[in-house]
């Protein structure tokens, strides 16, 4: 499966809103789209929504290019804001603008052959860092045969594999891993449409669970890893995952699982110093107060709907990138980690 992917002259989007009932694409042709499909979430998943911005500039420079040749690199500025806006907490959205800016500088005359190849390469890296981190994070589940996640970190959520399901297929794949539980991630439920779905197509056993029956699964000793992607991980090992992830962690400190994270580096910030400084989204109450179209509260309640949360480093136990693993999280390994070449 492929989330997002360049077919000749557009940008084409497997529209997740319509997932599992219906297999969907949207062909998209313009920046201003691309970003409505990005805070829409047609795409979503960190690492997706980073991949899919960096064809957005490609759309973008086009259309400035064919408006005035001399001044694109000034015409794109508007399209480049729009693109960064789309979702605030996934830093891999600014640090795919930023890499794709860099290649401006190695435009002599028509951007989009240049920029093509560096969001290709983006997406093609993006792979590559998955299979890697799927090896890494396998290796550390030898022992495990059965584990929980938490909304969808799989092919829809990246440039394809995935992060964490990345580690799962990799798992179940080396014939070590039986079985995985799902959260259904409430309110926007990837777990329930998502995750669910890919792991059936690849046949790798799935059960599905409310997000608060968590506890007792740990309790009944259900699973001995919680495996997870992030949005964002702050200079010091603070993680930035979707709305349920903190509880998940406390939940498994206090039952004795191993808790992992797998992110490619691309998700790693420097400059965010905690995860204090981390922006959570909030989206609108109406994920919470209606389903399908129909209200499940009384009218005119109130809805708070943070979608992320941070998990502190301490209670993570182990942070998966394609440059290698880092255990116990800190500042000071986390700087080794990003000084490092890939693993
Ligand atoms: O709101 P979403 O669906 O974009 O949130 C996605 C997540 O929180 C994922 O866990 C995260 O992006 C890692 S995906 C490889």
């Amino acid at each position: 499966v492929r989330a997002v992917d360049w077919s000749e002259d557009h940008v084409r989007l497997l529209d997740q809103r319509s997932l599992p009932r219906a297999v969907v694409y949207l062909e998209i042709h313009d920046a201003r789209s691309l970003a409505r499909a990005i805070r829409d979430m047609a795409v979503r998943g960190a690492p997706a929504i980073g991949i899919a911005a960096a064809y957005g500039v490609v759309l973008a420079a086009r259309s400035a290019y064919r408006a005035d040749p001399e001044r694109w690199r000034d015409r794109v500025e508007d399209d480049m804001r729009d693109l960064a806006a789309a979702r605030p907490t996934a830093i891999n959205l600014k640090w795919a603008l930023r890499r794709m800016r860099s290649a401006f500088d190695r435009v002599a005359a028509d951007p989009v052959p240049v920029l093509l190849a560096e969001a290709r390469a983006i997406h093609e890296e993006d792979i590559a860092a998955n299979r890697r981190m799927g090896a890494l994070g396998a290796a550390l589940l030898a022992d495990t045969r059965h584990v929980l996640t938490h909304c969808n970190t799989g092919s829809l959520a990246t440039g394809g594999y995935g992060t964490a399901l990345g580690v799962i297929r990799s798992a179940f794949n080396a014939g070590t891993l039986e079985s995985v539980y799902a959260c259904e991630t409430r309110p926007w439920l990837q777990g329930a449409r998502l995750t669910a779905w890919e792991l059936r197509q690849d046949g790798i056993p799935v059960t599905l669970i409310a997000d608060s029956a968590a506890g007792l699964l740990f309790k009944n000793g259900r699973v001995s890893w919680v495996v997870v992607g992030a949005d964002r991980i702050a200079a010091n090992g603070d993680v930035a995952n979707k709305i349920g992830t903190y509880g998940l962690a406390v939940a498994a400190r206090h039952h004795g699982l191993g808790f992992m994270v797998v992110a490619p580096s691309s998700t790693i910030d420097p400059g965010t110093a905690s995860g204090d400084e981390i922006p959570i989204e909030d989206r609108g109450a109406d994920e919470l107060l209606r389903y399908a179209g129909t209200d499940v509260a009384p009218p005119g309640v109130a809805a708070w709907n943070p979608v992320f949360d941070i998990t502190p480093a301490e209670l993570v136990d182990v942070i998966v990138t394609e440059k290698g693993i880092v255990r116990e999280p800190d500042r000071n390994k986390i700087t080794a980690l990003l000084g490092r070449p890939a693993d």
